[in-house]
């Protein structure tokens, strides 16, 4: 592919006389100086206006997530007021844009494209959370790589992923896109995408690393009520100690950019909050790219009641916000505020430096156009290589949560009854957040299941609509979704559902969420099955036959009476392209299963947020029906229906006592404990074993358990295997009353299992020194 030379730009940047006074340095430069020397002639040439329009990231295109768009975008591409395009992809598209800005600007300064790649760009993976669920860390690289490779391919610079927010109530739709409850596992996970899309050594300069996106800092996850969008204040302490790690992991693994979060935090909005994006993401971080805004967040500054659209814009700048997506409210006052003294030119400087910078980093001033082509693209978007590994991950990602009396696998011979809205859905099981997953090569689960076993006789019917209200249904539907009513009664569909069951062997019902349940803007109130599918499973049960559920869900769900009556159940999330392959593989067995839940499943909706890593109350409850005055509900006891790090396989593990190397450990020591598992089941499989730690008397009160270690092992039937864990001194340490990162002297707990409740248990002590 034929590149726009840019040599002339670069000659004549080199030749300006802020340039030639540091063209004969003493030693060699190092890339920073060259990267600021470059930056600095560029700069040297740039209006104010032109360092105003790098602040600008505009969207084109279709998938819009506010209520505002993008006008003008050609028009103020030519005249240098754009520095980055959102939610267009193409070698086609994108050249065009970059020619524009290349040929038709005065400064010829290259754009740079960005796109919601989540899980995966072309070829879609399992959403977030059940990506997490496969507790493996080389898929979730994997699925990163790919997603690059893609997303390069198609022309795309930056991804706006990972997104590490900690998540504890599954009211809250965007649970769906992160890893989770738990920060050791959410920081695993972002150091895991970090290096996927950027690549091990971070050199975004090559044509198929992506810059990534950590999102949304901060706090996103623990909006009030689990409604979106909703306010966030929390102590300091909980926030350094259970929010905060996984931002910090991507940050140290090195990402590229960060986006601020739309939410208030302590009292000041996120994107307005210096205190979060200068002094503890720069100064104590030491985070060195770019910060962009949510959509529009600098503009919503004003419903948070912080002033006016010039106020916000000084504040956003102020704070650290180097980029405004969409709002265009840079654009619009910062030249006033300099005039007025609101903020200075060395602020408005610093953020154009940092966006030039990124794009200097990411090699756009050498070629613009990242040598994307038509045929590099033909040859790397969805290749087999790439739907291989998305059935493989999905099925990793898939969670057992209940098998009696061995109802799974399933025998490929006799008949089965596939009921259930989501039985045939293509466009649900690539869940949302897959704007350029093309919904028709996702694969049903009906199209699965009759792959797999061709001589099976499946038998479909819908037996209930996802949500009887023709008001979702739109709402659903607004955002791409393709959702139609079923009109006939349900004791009709249901009456259906259950002749065709009465004729089968078996019933696997296909139930759960549309995929526009879960995601932005969705949070729920219920979060049980919407719609009529309880009823129906009910008359399914009614009919006796052995009845399997498959889960299609973004959040924990409460499944009190599918957890009693169902024979069998697999919580296959939104699986990706390869869903119903994947379904298949685990359903007949060609798969053992093998995911374990990263947030914990409530009983009842009244009990969330709900997590396992909670501090003891003075007053814990301990099962015992009669002590009322205790830290309890009156209607439900304190379990959740399916704890953290839960999920069955089809055979079973056993675990010795765990032995520790010492049981009295200095500050500088690392602490070994051992575990053997053993594979004492039917069927070779793979176990996650799980570490947690307890420090039992703190200067501020500790959680009663936290993960601090996982190993995912394939044991073959009959194998046992010794798994050795390691815990550093760092592992012993919390953020205290001075936020000062610290292990105390004294007791400590370790418990090892298969879940967080199932463990066994072993202490030592850390002594003073
Ligand atoms: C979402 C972000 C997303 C952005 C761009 C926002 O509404 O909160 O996660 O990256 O839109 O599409």
């Amino acid at each position: 592919m034929k590149r726009i030379p840019l040599a002339a730009l670069a000659l004549a940047l080199l030749a300006s006389p802020a340039a030639q006074a540091q063209k004969k340095p003493a030693a060699a430069p190092t890339a920073d100086q060259k990267m600021k020397q470059f930056i600095d002639g560029l700069m040297g040439k740039m209006t104010q206006d032109e360092k105003i329009g790098q602040l600008n990231l505009v969207s084109v295109g279709f998938d819009v997530t506010g209520p505002v768009v993008s006008k003008d975008v050609d028009a103020n591409i030519r005249k240098g007021l754009v520095g980055g395009v959102f939610n267009t992809f193409t070698p086609v598209a994108i050249r065009k844009l970059q020619e524009m800005a290349l040929k038709e600007s005065r400064l010829h300064i290259p754009l740079m494209f960005g796109y919601d790649v989540i899980h995966g760009h072309r070829t879609i993976f399992p959403i977030p959370l059940g990506l997490a669920a496969s507790w493996d860390m080389a898929a979730v690289e994997q699925s990163a790589r790919i997603a690059a490779e893609e997303s390069t391919a198609d022309g795309l610079d930056w991804v706006f992923s990972p997104m590490v927010d900690i998540a504890r109530d599954a009211r809250w739709g965007r649970i769906a896109e992160g890893a989770g409850e738990d920060p050791y596992l959410g920081s695993r996970i972002a150091r895991a995408m970090v290096r996927g899309y950027q690549g091990p050594g971070n050199d975004l300069t090559k044509d198929n690393t992506v810059m990534a996106c950590l999102k949304h800092f901060a706090l996103y996850g623990a909006a009030e009520a689990g409604r979106d969008y909703n306010t966030t204040d929390m102590s300091l302490q909980r926030m350094y100690n259970e929010y905060l790690p996984p931002y910090k992991a991507a940050v140290d693994a090195g990402v590229g950019s960060v986006m601020s979060s739309f939410n208030d935090v302590n009292g000041t909005p996120a994107t307005g909050n210096k205190w979060l994006m200068t002094d503890l993401l720069r100064k104590q971080w030491g985070f060195k790219g770019f910060v962009v805004t949510d959509y529009t967040a600098i503009n919503e500054m004003m419903e948070h009641g912080m002033g006016n659209a010039a106020q916000v814009s000084a504040l956003a700048l102020n704070a650290g916000i180097d980029q405004d997506m969409v709002g265009e409210i840079y654009l619009k006052n910062v030249a006033d505020n300099i005039k007025s003294g609101a903020v200075s030119k060395a602020q408005l400087d610093a953020a154009c430096r940092r966006i030039l910078e990124a794009k200097y980093k990411l090699g756009l001033f050498q070629d613009p156009y990242r040598n994307v082509s038509a045929q590099r693209a033909t040859s790397t978007l969805v290749k087999p290589e790439f739907i291989a590994a998305a059935r493989d991950i999905a099925r990793k990602s898939m969670v057992l949560l209940k098998n009696e009396r061995s109802t799974l696998p399933l025998k490929k011979t006799g008949s089965i009854a596939l009921i259930g809205p989501l039985a045939n859905r293509q466009r649900d099981v690539i869940g949302n957040w897959s704007g350029a997953g093309d919904w028709k090569q996702a694969v049903s689960v009906e199209q699965g299941l009759r792959a797999a076993a061709p001589s099976l006789k499946i038998t479909y019917a819908k037996g209930a609509n996802i949500a009887d209200d023709a008001q979702m249904l739109e709402r659903l539907n607004a955002h791409g979704g393709d959702l139609e009513l079923d009109k006939r009664s349900s004791e009709e569909m249901i009456r259906e559902a259950v002749q065709v069951a009465q004729a089968a062997d078996v019933v696997v019902a296909v139930v759960g969420e549309s995929q526009g349940m879960t995601g932005e803007a969705a949070s729920r109130s219920d979060i049980g099955l919407p719609g009529q599918q309880l009823a129906l499973l009910k008359a399914l049960k009614a009919t006796g036959k052995p009845m399997v559920l498959v889960l299609m869900n973004g959040r924990p769900m409460t499944l009190p009476w599918e957890n009693q009556n169902a024979d069998a159940i697999l919580e296959t999330w939104f699986a990706g392209t390869q869903a119903g392959h994947a379904i298949a593989d685990v359903l007949f067995g060609a798969y053992n299963p093998s995911g374990k839940i990263t947030a914990t499943f409530p009983q009842v909706v009244g009990q969330v947020p709900l997590y396992y890593n909670h501090k003891n109350t003075g007053r814990p409850f301990g099962g015992e029906k009669l002590d009322k005055y205790k830290s309890r509900y009156l209607d439900v006891s304190n379990e959740p229906l399916y704890p953290f790090g839960y999920g069955l396989s089809y055979t079973t593990f056993s675990y010795g006592k765990p032995t520790l190397s010492k049981t009295t450990l200095s500050p500088t020591e690392t602490l070994e404990v051992k575990v053997t598992v053993q594979n004492t089941g039917n069927y070779d499989g793979e176990e996650v074993a799980q570490l947690y730690l307890r420090d039992v008397v703190g200067s501020i009160s500790r959680p009663v358990k936290e993960l601090k270690g996982f190993q995912k092992v394939m044991l073959k039937k009959g194998e046992s295997k010794t798994l050795t864990f390691r815990l550093a001194p760092n592992d012993l340490k919390f953020y205290n009353n001075d936020l000062k990162f610290v292990a105390e002297p004294g007791d400590f707990k370790v418990f090892v299992g298969g879940n967080s409740r199932d463990v066994q248990e072993v202490s030592f002590k850390l002594a003073a020194k």
